[in-house]
């Protein structure tokens, strides 16, 4: 995809693949837009998909699926215990992982319970690059901590940092000091970091973090569910893996981890996700929570057919022109709003196209969530939708105080192989219209306010009647657009 160069100079990215089915989309007015958002509580979560144009709430299940992904899920072979497909699929894994044993599960926050269970004790800290909204709350329900200890470029919003994802080996050596080795549960990585901009980490910092891990006897764990972002970014910005294939890559990673665990709503195009290991005595210690929390060993509360469509989607992710759609249209989103002054998480990482709220709109202090109202401010204006991942998506401390994020970003995900470059052009369109416009975004407070993971089900209200307005300008300048 990245290879083939225009005669025009221009750089685009060039889809290495056709749309075969197709499904309409709805662009409401935005005068419906903006009673739509105040019906879900200015929480894009809340919103209806009827009402959403371009949806870049997730990447997590929401994949465009492949033509051999679709007739594998016709031969699935469905059955309570033992099925041809949950065979087919572990092969498949010992094959592309090269690990022995294969647990399944329902998504990756059921792998993470599993290894909170097992893993956490009380008093017992979890150091990490980065942190995932489900991870800790996992750790934290088992009476664990989690330290964030990813390099300091990595919180920084522009860099230039080809792997600002990697794990400060210095803060980690301060945390199994500091804690005592026998304190740490595990030391995690996340390929991809989520929270901080899909911002990969190098083979080279997963090397060195293992050697630590060996000295100090302590259990690497990989969370590998935005493993495929980050070995395309391992394969064209890492010098010593320019001659290696994607599957060699990915081999080199996976025996470097006790364990690897993804959600195949992202991984491998499907859904579901499942916990993978060479370690008998940590197979078997999880084992039984599978059958207690997910179904039986052979499903894991997967379907057939999304198991046989994690399986092809598995192969297809040792495709390098399938894994660097994503990547490529983020870029190319990151790289046009970065020229026209848009804040952006740079260089362009995974998953999405970040917007630095903190600074698109400085106006607004972290008590009235920048990140939430950018939000919906910018669902307002386009009909596009975005997840804020901000200081709404931390949980407040014991004594019920705001623990405010280190970023506030606006997180537009970027569904691999779901839109198209014009509509990716609309979204930088109405984002930089936004751009011009934003002193007129207000602030969002509580109105009903839930204590675990509260960036699900929180409802919310501007501050001022800063809506009106901005719907307003918009009819300036669109008197007829939707
Ligand atoms: N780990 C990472 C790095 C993730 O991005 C996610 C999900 C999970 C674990 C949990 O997996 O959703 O299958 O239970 N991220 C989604 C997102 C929800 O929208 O970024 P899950």
């Amino acid at each position: 995809m990245g290879r083939i160069k225009f005669f025009s100079g221009e750089n685009i990215p060039l889809e290495m693949h056709k749309v075969r089915i197709v499904q309409k989309l709805n662009l409401p007015c935005i005068e419906d837009r903006l009673k739509f958002m105040q019906e879900a509580g200015n929480n894009t979560f809340l919103l209806n998909n009827r009402d959403v144009f371009m949806d870049m709430l997730t990447d997590s299940g929401v994949n465009a699926m492949s033509d051999n992904q679709q007739s594998a899920m016709l031969i699935a072979d469905d059955s309570y215990a033992g099925s041809e497909t949950f065979t087919r699929l572990e092969k498949t894994l010992e094959d592309i992982f090269q690990t022995k044993y294969f647990l399944p599960a329902h998504q990756g926050r059921a792998c993470e319970n599993i290894l909170a269970q097992v893993f956490v004790e009380k008093g017992t800290v979890v150091p990490m690059n980065y942190h995932f909204t489900t991870t800790m709350a996992h750790i934290v329900l088992n009476g664990g901590s989690i330290e964030e200890i990813v390099i300091d470029e990595g919180i920084k919003v522009t860099s230039k940092h080809p792997f600002k994802g990697n794990m400060d080996l210095y803060k980690l050596k301060a945390v199994i000091k500091s804690y005592g080795k026998e304190k740490v549960a595990f030391v995690r990585m996340e390929a991809g970091t989520n929270l901080i901009g899909g911002q990969p980490f190098s083979l080279q910092n997963l090397k060195d973090v293992k050697k630590i891990c060996e000295e100090n006897n302590l259990l690497l764990i990989l969370d590998a569910s935005l493993l495929s972002d980050n070995l395309h970014f391992i394969k064209q910005r890492e010098e010593a893996c320019k001659n290696m294939s994607i599957k060699e890559i990915t081999q080199e990673m996976i025996a470097l981890c006790d364990v690897t665990y993804f959600s195949a709503r992202k991984l491998g195009f499907s859904r579901g996700g499942g916990i993978c290991t060479n370690n008998k005595d940590l197979y078997m210690k999880m084992r039984e929570l599978v059958t207690l929390y997910e179904g039986f060993l052979t499903y894991g509360g997967m379907s057939v057919r999304e198991m046989e469509a994690l399986r092809i989607g598995l192969e297809e992710t040792m495709d390098e022109d399938i894994i660097s759609q994503g990547p490529l249209f983020i870029e190319y989103m990151v790289n046009e709003l970065d020229k026209k002054g848009v804040p952006v998480i740079t260089p362009a990482g995974g998953l999405g196209c970040h917007i630095n709220a903190m600074e698109f709109v400085k106006h607004l202090p972290q008590s009235q969530y920048p990140a939430g109202a950018l939000a919906s401010a910018l669902y307002i204006v386009s009909g596009v939708r975005g997840m804020e991942r901000g200081s709404l998506s931390e949980q407040r401390d014991a004594n019920g105080n705001e623990v405010f994020s280190n970023m506030e970003l606006l997180r537009l995900a970027m569904p691999r192989r779901v839109f198209t470059l014009s509509q990716v052009k609309y979204a930088i369109d109405r984002i930089e219209w936004l751009y011009k416009n934003r002193e007129l975004i207000g602030g969002l407070k509580f109105v009903e306010e839930p204590k675990t993971l509260r960036f699900f089900f929180g409802r919310l209200e501007a501050t001022t009647n800063w809506q009106d307005e901005l719907v307003k300008a918009f009819r300036k300048d669109f008197p007829d657009s939707l």
